[in-house]
C-alpha cells in the first residue's frame, strides 16, 4: 500500500548515478520505507510521447513510478520555465529571467499530465509530499481531478520576496495554486515570511495569520523545514573516500599546504566568479599565504542547454586564467578547477582533507554541501567553513565564518581567519556545527514534515 507518495522532478532511483544523488535521496527512501511508499517523478530521460503508464521498480519498501518528457516539455516546462524563468527568480536574478507565455502553459501542461499519470496509482487517500519549483501547480491540478489526499509541498530554493515576485508575469496565479496544497513547507522563516508576503500582495481576500493562510474555506499552514544530511553517512563515506586512492592522491600532491575546497554545481547561483576574486584577493593582500595555500574548485556542468550557464563557464574560465597568469610560480598553482564530477565518496573524501570549506552563494535555499563539509571533517582537526550569510544554512550554523558573498574583502577576512585559526577553536566550532547536525539532520528533516502532514489530516 502506497500510504506515503513523494513527487518530485528528478527521481532518486536505487542504485542508479545521475539521478536524485545523496543525503536527499537517503532521507527520503528511508520515509518512503517507513509507511510504505511510492516515488514518482521524471526518469530522465526524452521520448517522443509521455502518454504510456508510468514505468514501475520496487525494491523491498519502496515503489518507483517513472515518465519521460517529450522534447517540448524538456525545452519549455524543464529548461524553458522551470530553469530560465523560475531558477533565476528564486534567486533573486531578475537580470536573467526570461518569460514565455508558450513556455509557462507547457509547464501548467506537464504538471497536470504529471497529477493524471499519478491518479491510478494512488489508493486510499495517501499523504502526497510535492517537491519544488517544478511543481508548484501541481497540487492544484490534483485537486481539480478530484483528489481529497492531504497534500504538502517543500520549495527547496528560497521564495522570492514579494517585490521581486512581481517580476514573474504569472505570479498571482502561482501563489493561488500554492493555496490547494495542505502545508507549505520552506528551508527557513525568511522563506514562509516572503509566501505569506506573497498571499498578501497577490490574494487580498485571504487570511494571513502567523503560520497559515486561511482562504476558500481551508486552512493551509506555511512553516520552516530545515533540510538536513545524514551525519554519520557522511563520515563513513569521508573517511572511506580520504583513505581510498583519489584522497592519497589529493593528499599527496598538496605536499603540506593547506587546502581550500568549493564543491557547486557550476551554476550562477553558487556566486564562483566573485569566490575566485575574492581568493585573488586573499593572495594580493595577504602574500604570507602565496605558495601556502591551494583553492580547489569542483564544479561539475550542470544545465548546459540553458545559455546563461555558459556564459557563467566563459567568465569563470577567463578569471581562472588570470589568477593563475597573476600569481602562479613555476613550481605552484594557486588554483585548481574542475567542471568534472566525481562519486559521492570520493568527494567526501576531499572535503575531509580541507582546511576550508568555501561556501559563498550568492543565493541558496539551504546549501548541502555546508552541512557536508563539516560533517566529513575529522573531529581532533577539523577545517573551518566559511559560509554566505545568503545560504539557508546561516540560519543554523553559526559557528562557522559567516561572510557577505557581495563582500569580496570581507570574504579574503574570512579566508585568512580561517587559515589561521588555532586547533582549539577549530573544534569549538565544529562541535557545535556537529550538534546541530546532528539534531536536525534529514530524518528529522523527512519525519517532521511527513508528521505535520499527517497531523493536519488528523491521521
Ligand atoms: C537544485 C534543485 C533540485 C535539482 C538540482 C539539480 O538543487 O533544487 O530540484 O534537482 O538543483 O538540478 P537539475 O536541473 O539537474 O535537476
Amino acid at each position: 500500500m502506497n500510504r506515503l507518495v513523494v513527487v518530485s522532478n528528478r527521481v532518486a532511483l536505487p542504485g542508479k548515478r545521475g539521478s536524485a544523488e545523496g543525503g536527499l535521496a537517503t532521507g527520503l527512501a528511508r520515509a518512503l520505507e517507513e509507511r510504505g511508499g511510492l516515488w514518482f517523478g521524471w526518469n530522465g530521460r526524452v521520448a517522443e510521447t509521455a502518454d504510456s503508464p508510468p514505468a514501475l521498480l520496487s525494491n523491498e519498501a519502496v515503489n518507483y513510478a517513472t515518465v519521460p518528457l517529450t522534447r517540448r516539455e524538456y525545452d519549455e516546462y524543464y529548461v524553458g520555465f522551470a530553469n530560465r524563468c523560475l531558477w533565476p527568480l528564486c534567486h533573486s536574478r531578475l537580470n536573467l529571467l526570461r518569460f514565455k507565455r508558450r513556455e509557462y502553459q507547457t509547464y501548467l501542461n506537464t504538471n497536470a499530465r504529471f497529477a493524471q499519470q499519478l491518479l491510478p496509482l494512488l489508493s486510499d487517500a495517501p499523504l502526497i509530499w510535492v517537491h519544488d519549483y517544478h511543481l508548484l501547480a501541481l497540487g492544484e491540478r490534483l485537486r481539480q481531478a478530484g483528489v481529497r489526499s492531504p497534500l504538502g509541498f517543500f520549495l527547496h530554493v528560497p521564495f522570492p520576496c514579494p517585490c521581486t515576485l512581481r517580476a514573474l508575469p504569472p505570479h498571482r496565479e502561482l501563489v493561488r495554486a500554492l493555496l490547494a496544497y495542505d502545508l507549505l513547507g520552506f528551508q527557513t522563516i525568511f522563506d514562509c515570511d516572503a509566501f505569506l508576503g506573497a498571499v498578501r500582495l497577490c490574494v487580498p481576500e485571504a487570511r494571513v495569520e502567523e503560520r497559515a493562510v486561511s482562504y476558500g474555506g481551508r486552512r493551509v499552514r506555511v512553516l520552516p523545514f530545515p533540510i538536513g544530511i545524514d551525519v554519520d553517512e557522511v563520515a563513513q563515506l569521508a573517511e572511506r573516500g580520504r583513505s581510498g586512492l583519489h584522497g592519497k592522491r589529493l593528499e599527496a600532491s598538496l605536499t603540506g599546504r593547506q587546502l581550500i575546497i568549493g564543491v557547486d554545481r557550476l551554476d550562477y547561483s553558487k556566486g564562483l566568479p566573485d569566490r575566485f576574486r575574492a581568493y585573488g584577493q586573499l593572495l594580493e593582500h595577504w602574500p604570507a599565504f602565496r605558495r601556502q595555500v591551494v583553492l580547489f574548485q569542483i564544479a561539475p556542468l550542470s544545465r548546459t542547454e540553458v545559455p546563461e550557464y555558459d556564459s557563467i563557464r566563459r567568465e569563470l574560465n577567463a578569471i581562472a586564467g588570470d589568477l593563475h597568469g597573476r600569481y602562479a610560480d613555476y613550481d605552484w598553482l594557486p588554483l585548481r578547477y574542475m567542471t568534472r564530477g566525481f562519486p559521492r565518496r570520493t568527494i567526501m573524501g576531499f572535503l575531509s582533507l580541507a582546511r576550508v570549506g568555501l561556501v559563498t552563494p550568492l543565493r541558496d535555499g539551504m546549501n548541502l554541501v555546508a552541512k557536508e563539509f563539516v560533517a566529513a571533517q575529522p573531529a581532533h582537526d577539523p577545517g573551518v567553513l566559511v559560509l554566505s550569510s545568503l545560504a539557508g544554512a546561516a540560519q543554523e550554523l553559526k559557528d562557522a565564518l559567516i561572510v557577505n558573498p557581495y563582500d569580496g574583502e570581507q570574504v579574503a577576512e574570512g579566508l585568512a581567519q580561517a587559515l589561521s585559526m588555532p586547533v582549539e577553536e577549530r573544534r569549538e566550532r565544529w562541535s557545535a556545527m556537529m550538534k546541530v547536525l546532528r539534531d536536525y539532520d534529514i530524518h528529522h528533516w523527512a519525519q517532521a514534515f511527513v508528521h505535520a502532514l499527517a497531523e493536519g489530516a488528523g491521521a
